[in-house]
């Protein structure tokens, strides 16, 4: 009968005899997805894996380290980490539209991550995180709505270019199922249990002109606000929580002074596949708590605001 135990052996397995003695580049996004892909191919493969993780400088407070500490340092699978922060910015500024800085990231991640796939050189293979999901979605695609909301990216387009083939051993598995596996694996359990997290980061939880300074007031609110959300033990009922730094200030006074700050929305909502979604409906004393916590910690943000729209008609993200 089947187990994950199972999965795993026939998978590694299956990934040896595609390989042989080839070389794989695995892109690490921080994520569960690929999480689970590059552990589960070094333990097949070896250090003929090569992951490389494109840090966008768009991610949460710690991120980076986190990768880092994990996959170098803990599982010493060989990782290039790309330090590409000022680049992403860089291409990022001044640009407020929630569909350009997507194609603009997309763009920029497959340039920064194939120009570092030379570098390696020899790779015959590109690993993914592809689920199950992905492949029926592409498989029904033309049935599926013909408007786009928002545009994802990934690599796509890159295997062909560079002349890879792909890797793909999640490709029967549902994303609850890869978390089992993770475990299985020996993921740590905040690793494989994590909320979901875009792409193109906190570059669309900031409406409008991106800038490092309101980067960095996000960040510290998210922190705060997650920090919360797991002390209260609430973290696990909910699919995706974040902050979102409005584009807008307002009006405040802190003690004698009159404040003229950012506002913070926050945004907590239950879900089973992202594509419908409730608001969580957190008690009057957490979020009293939590805006108190951010607008005495946070200078520079003066108002939190909640989020109570479902999907639809908002969508999860405010951009
Ligand atoms: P929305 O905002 O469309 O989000 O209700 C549904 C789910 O998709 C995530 N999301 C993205 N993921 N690239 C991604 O990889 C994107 O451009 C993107 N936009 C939204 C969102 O976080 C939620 O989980």
């Amino acid at each position: 009968d089947w187990t994950m135990a199972a999965f795993r052996e026939n998978e590694i397995a299956k990934v040896r005899e595609q390989v042989g003695s080839g070389k794989v580049i695995c892109g690490l996004s921080g994520g569960v997805d690929s999480s689970v892909v590059a552990v589960l191919l070094h333990e097949a493969i070896g250090d003929q894996l090569q992951c490389v993780f494109v840090d966008t400088g768009l991610l949460r407070a710690g991120e980076a380290e986190q990768v880092v500490n994990l996959f170098r340092h803990h599982y010493n699978i060989p990782l290039v980490h790309v330090d590409a922060g000022e680049l992403f910015l860089g291409k990022l500024d001044g640009i407020s539209d929630p569909e350009q800085k997507r194609k603009i990231i997309g763009a920029t991640f497959i340039d920064v991550f194939e120009a570092e796939a030379k570098k390696i050189g020899g790779a015959g293979f590109l690993a993914q995180g592809t689920l199950y999901p992905d492949v029926i979605e592409s498989v029904s695609f033309t049935g599926g709505p013909s408007v786009t909301i928002k545009s994802h990216h990934n690599v796509g387009g890159l295997p062909e270019r560079m002349n890879m083939k792909l890797v793909e051993p999640l490709r029967e598995l549902f994303k609850d199922e890869v978390r089992v596996l993770g475990k299985e694996l020996g993921l740590p359990e905040e690793f494989v249990s994590r909320h979901p997290f875009p792409g193109p980061g906190l570059a669309i939880r900031v409406p409008g002109e991106i800038t490092r300074e309101k980067l960095e007031l996000l960040r510290k609110a998210d922190t705060i606000y997650l920090e919360e959300i797991r002390h209260a033990g609430l973290y696990h009922d909910i699919w995706q929580a974040f902050a979102v730094l409005l584009p807008v200030r307002t009006v405040g006074v802190m003690g004698d002074e009159r404040t003229y700050d950012y506002v913070c929305a926050l945004r907590a909502v239950t879900s089973t596949d992202g594509m419908t979604a409730d608001y969580y409906p957190f008690s009057h004393d957490f979020l009293s708590h939590v805006s108190t916590r951010i607008i005495n910690e946070v200078r520079g943000i003066n108002r939190v605001v909640y989020d109570v729209t479902s999907k639809p008609p908002g969508t999860i993200e405010w951009e």
